[in-house]
C-alpha cells in the first residue's frame, strides 16, 4: 500500500496547470460507443479511473490507448454488450455506458454498481429515464439487463443527477423522436458532453440549463475533442493555496465554472483573481470562517466540500457546512479530528470551530476528494502526516504529489 508523507508548514507558491476534467472525460469515452470510427480525445488525465474506463471500452471490443497524451479510441462496427462486475465495482461511473450501449445495440448487460464511501449512490433515475424511453430493464445475478428500441420521451428528473442526465442524453441521441429532460443537471461537464455529441451529429440543445432537448438521429460519427479543464482539480489546488497561506496560479482553470467556490474563498480572506483561462489566489493572513452549503451546479460543489472543511478547520472562528448531495460525505471528518480539528457533525450539517493549527497524525483517505482534503490538512499541520489510501486520490488527480511538490509542498510518495 502506497502512502504520502507530508510535512506541513510551507505555503504553496507558483503555477500549476490543470488537466482535462475526469468527470467529463469518462463520459466522453462512453459517448464514443455511439458511433463507429476513430476518436481522439485531448487532455484526458492519466489517472486510475480513466484506466478503468479504458478497460471497460476494451471489454466492449474497442481499442483505447494513450498516444502522445491523447486518448485514441477505435470503435468497431459491432460493439460488445457487457460491462463486467470486476470493472464496474472499481468505478461506479461505468454505469454511463448503459445509455450508449442500449441506444446503439438495443441491448446491454451492465453490472449493478454498489454503494461507496460517500453514500448509497442510487441509479434509479438513470433506469426510470431509460424505461420512459421504452427500455425494459431487469436484474440478473447482480447485473442490469436492458433491452428495447428507444423512443423519445418527456423525462422529469426528481433530482438533477449528473450521471442520469448524461446517460439519458446519450441514449436519446439515437432514439426515435424527441426527448426532453426537465430538471437536468447543469454542470459544465454536461455542456462538454453536449458539445461533443453535437459534433458527432446529434441534435441537442439546452445543455447547461435545466431543460435539455434531444432530437434522435439515425447515425452519428466519430470526432476529435478537447476535454474541458477540471474545475474540481483547480478548486483543490486553490483551496490548498488558501489553507497554506500561499500564492498559486492555476492555469487552465475557468473562473466562471467555480463562481460560488471562489466567492467563498474571497469571503475567507483570499485575494482571488479569476479569468477565463486561469485563476490566481493569494491568502495574506489567517482565513476567516465561512458558512457554505453544497448543491448541484452552479451551487457549491460537493466535490470541494472536504477540502473547504480543512480551510474552515484553521479559520479564526466558527463555520457551518451543509452537505446536500451525498449522505455520507462527512465520513472523513473523524480523520480530520484525529489531526486536531474541532468539528461536530449532526446529520448533514457540520459545525467547524477553527483552531490556530492542526497536528500531524497517521490518517487514511476514504475517497478521492476527502483524500485530497487530508493531504491539504497534512500540508498545514505541524509535523509529518502519513496519509495512506492514496490510491483513492490517484483515481482522480494526475501526479498529485508531483504537482504539490512543484508548488513547494513537502510531500513524498512511498511505495509498498
Ligand atoms: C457525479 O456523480 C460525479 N462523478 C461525482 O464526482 C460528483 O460528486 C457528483 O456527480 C455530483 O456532482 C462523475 O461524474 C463520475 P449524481 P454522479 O447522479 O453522477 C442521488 C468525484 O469525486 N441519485 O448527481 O453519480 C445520488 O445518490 C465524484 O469526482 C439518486 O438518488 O452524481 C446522490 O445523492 C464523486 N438516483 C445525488 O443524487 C440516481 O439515479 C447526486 O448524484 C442518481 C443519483
Amino acid at each position: 500500500m502506497s502512502c504520502y508523507l507530508i510535512t506541513g508548514g510551507t505555503p504553496l507558491r507558483g503555477t500549476v496547470r490543470v488537466r482535462g476534467a475526469k468527470n467529463s472525460a469518462l463520459k466522453l469515452m462512453a459517448a464514443s460507443l455511439l458511433a463507429e470510427g476513430t476518436y481522439r480525445l485531448r487532455e484526458v488525465p492519466q489517472i486510475a479511473d480513466i484506466e478503468t474506463m479504458r478497460l471497460v471500452l476494451r471489454r466492449l471490443g474497442c481499442d483505447a490507448r494513450f498516444e502522445d497524451g491523447t486518448m485514441a479510441i477505435e470503435v468497431p462496427a459491432a460493439v460488445g454488450g457487457e460491462a463486467p462486475y470486476e470493472l464496474v465495482r472499481q468505478m461506479r461511473a461505468s454505469i454511463v455506458v448503459l445509455g450508449p450501449l442500449l441506444a446503439r445495440r438495443g441491448r446491454a448487460r451492465v453490472a449493478m454498481p454498489g454503494g461507496c464511501n460517500i453514500g448509497s449512490r442510487k441509479i434509479d433515475l438513470h433506469l426510470k429515464g431509460l424505461e420512459r424511453m421504452g427500455a425494459t430493464i431487469g436484474f440478473d445475478h447482480g447485473y442490469l439487463e436492458a433491452s428495447g428500441g428507444l423512443h423519445g420521451a418527456e423525462i422529469v428528473l426528481d433530482w438533477p443527477s449528473h450521471g442520469a442526465t448524461e446517460n439519458i442524453c446519450m441514449a436519446a441521441t439515437l432514439a426515435k423522436g424527441t426527448t426532453v429532460i426537465e430538471n437536468a443537471a447543469r454542470d459544465p461537464e454536461i455542456q462538454d458532453l453536449s458539445a461533443m455529441l453535437s459534433d458527432m451529429g446529434a441534435r441537442i440543445s439546452g445543455a447547461g440549463t435545466p431543460t435539455i432537448v434531444v432530437e434522435g438521429t439515425d447515425a452519428l460519427r466519430a470526432v476529435e475533442h478537447t476535454v474541458l479543464p477540471d474545475r474540481l482539480e483547480a478548486g483543490t489546488y486553490l483551496i490548498a493555496a488558501a489553507a497554506t497561506g500561499g500564492d498559486v496560479t492555476v492555469e487552465g482553470a475557468r473562473g466562471g465554472h467555480l463562481e460560488i467556490a471562489l466567492s467563498k474563498l474571497a469571503d475567507s480572506g483570499a485575494e482571488v483573481d479569476a479569468g477565463p483561462a486561469s485563476v490566481r489566489l493569494r491568502m495574506p493572513g489567517t482565513p476567516r470562517p465561512v458558512d457554505f452549503v453544497t448543491l448541484p451546479y452552479p451551487g457549491f460543489p460537493t466535490d470541494l466540500q472536504p477540502q473547504m472543511m480543512v480551510l474552515c478547520a484553521i479559520a479564526s472562528g466558527t463555520s457551518i457546512a451543509t452537505e446536500n448531495v451525498f449522505e455520507n460525505r462527512f465520513m472523513f471528518v473523524d480523520e480530520l479530528v484525529r489531526m486536531g480539528a474541532d468539528i461536530r457533525t449532526e446529520g448533514h450539517h457540520a459545525v467547524i470551530r477553527g483552531r490556530p493549527r492542526l497536528e500531524a497524525a497517521p490518517v487514511r483517505a476514504p475517497d478521492i476528494r476527502a483524500g485530497a482534503a487530508l493531504a491539504i490538512a497534512g500540508l498545514v499541520a505541524d509535523g509529518e502526516t502519513e496519509l495512506s489510501g492514496v490510491d483513492h486520490i490517484e483515481r482522480g488527480y494526475e501526479s498529485f504529489d508531483d504537482r504539490l511538490r512543484a508548488l513547494g509542498g513537502r510531500i513524498e510518495r512511498l511505495d509498498g
